[in-house]
């Protein structure tokens, strides 16, 4: 008989097939036994009723532990009453594997004890809708940039050098030497423009942030596009298409995933271009009105973005940050020296900072001079300090973090449900 997924099941009315998959629920009312059948594409009530359906499967069908896999053959049937639309009238069932009792029984669990549990979290339809979501991400990031002309360029994970200044970074042993696990893939992408013009990344970064907020990983995954000649303006630009871009694609193509999150989609379907831009002046004078001053100079903390990026509908772009609360590679403004040519894009409903990035310095000897102002040996970034010998250009790019922009397009009230396997401070495991 024919194996088929949940999701083509609508295909097969009438039909007799076979399913594989978990059970994840029962019940019964005597003579019938309503079996949830998963596969990973979705869910189907498998009724077994007595004297139609096998004696072995009958038996079962009262019995089975939660999460036990199974093979189920029957006939699909077209029923409005049945969860999906669609169920599956058995004939018999062949148990694979009988489960232990399982952990996460459908009552409420704590957060603790499910992310001990993540490996077995990731099975509940919740979760499985946030990961749907995630991959359509990832593949609307990819499509976006493969379709404008940019060559993926994979960026290293164990450098010798920081990107992002040096007091987060993950160390470990290179042979005797000391290694890093990547930031970001910035320096390396700057290479990649100055050899082919526009490129991008994607890959995961490493953060050794002692941060416990609902937005930071220790491990998390970004997609960061480098682009010679661009200044900031279009760099601005390709930052609000892709933000549009992804968000479009997740609103076109995650429909139930986002129901099934009881994600509001109004907020989402109301966003379009341009998306408001703000100097970091005039967030400072807009912090100071929501009564959360900031001295100038400083940088934004988690409550002042949430206060931001709740002022607007639409993700807001604050450009034009103090230098010294920058990295050392940023473009000064040739008019205003103390602010960087350097751009964030925050979500709004609260969720904050998605995207990082602005132009680089292009000039040898300024780069050099912000080195030893940033306190960092010159002699390991001779490689990028050549990128400013042989044909240096005006040149820009950004990062954006994956998890943000999925824990804000399912409105998640954390982003350790944004990835699957979340490394959070001092959780390490599963
Ligand atoms: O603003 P960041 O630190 O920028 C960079 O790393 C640049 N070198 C990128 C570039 O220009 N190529 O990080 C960029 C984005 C943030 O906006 C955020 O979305 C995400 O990466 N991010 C994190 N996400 C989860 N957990 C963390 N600890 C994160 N730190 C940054
Ligand atoms: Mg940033």
């Amino acid at each position: 008989m024919r194996h088929v997924y949940i999701c083509d099941i609508a295909h097969y009315v009438g039909q007799e097939v076979t399913l594989k998959g978990w059970l994840t629920n029962r019940r019964s009312s005597g003579k019938i036994h309503f079996l949830l059948v998963r596969d990973g594409t979705g869910v189907i009530q498998a009724t077994v009723v007595k004297g139609e359906a096998s004696e072995t499967a009958f038996v079962e069908g009262d019995h089975l532990p939660q999460e036990s896999a199974l093979i189920v053959h029957g006939t699909v049937r077209a029923d409005r009453r049945a969860p999906g639309g669609y169920e599956l009238a058995v004939r018999d069932l062949e148990v694979v594997h009988r489960a232990e009792p399982y952990p996460i029984t459908p009552k409420e669990h704590g957060v603790a004890f499910l992310m001990q549990h993540r490996h077995l979290w990731l099975r509940s339809p919740r979760q499985r809708a946030c990961m749907v979501v995630r991959a359509e991400v990832i593949r609307a990031c990819r499509d976006f940039f493969d379709s404008r002309g940019f060559l993926l360029l994979d960026a290293p994970i164990l450098t010798p050098t920081a990107c992002e200044g040096t007091t987060t970074l993950f160390a470990t042993d290179y042979f005797g030497q000391q290694a890093y696990l990547t930031q970001s893939g910035q320096l390396y992408m700057e290479a990649g423009a100055m050899a082919y013009g526009k490129v991008y990344c994607f890959g995961p970064t490493f953060r050794a942030e002692k941060s416990k907020t609902r937005r930071h990983l220790m491990e998390f995954w970004m997609v960061e596009p480098e682009v010679a000649f661009a200044e900031l303006p279009e760099i601005m630009e390709l930052a609000e298409d892709l933000v549009l871009a992804v968000l479009e694609r997740v609103l076109a193509r995650c429909r139930e995933e986002l129901r099934l999150l009881e994600r509001d989609t109004a907020p989402l379907e109301a966003i379009r271009k341009p998306f408001p831009r703000l100097s970091y002046d005039e967030a400072l004078a807009l912090l100071q009105q929501h009564g959360e001053p900031l001295p100038w100079g400083e940088d934004f903390g988690g409550g002042h973005e949430t206060v931001l990026s709740s002022a607007f509908t639409a993700p807001v772009m604050v450009h034009r940050y103090p230098t010294r609360c920058k990295a050392f590679y940023m473009q000064p403004d040739p008019e205003r020296p103390e602010v960087a040519l350097c751009v964030d894009v925050l979500a709004p409903e609260g969720y904050g900072e998605i995207i990082g990035g602005g132009q680089r310095i292009h000039d040898l000897a300024l780069l050099q001079a912000r080195l030893k102002e940033h306190g960092l040996p010159e002699e390991p970034f001779q490689w990028y300090l050549d990128l400013r010998r042989y044909g240096s250009v005006p040149h820009a790019g950004f990062g954006m973090g994956i998890e943000r922009v999925v824990a804000w397009l399912c409105g998640l009230k954390h982003v350790r449900e944004s990835i699957p396997f979340p490394r959070l401070l001092y959780h390490l495991a599963p």
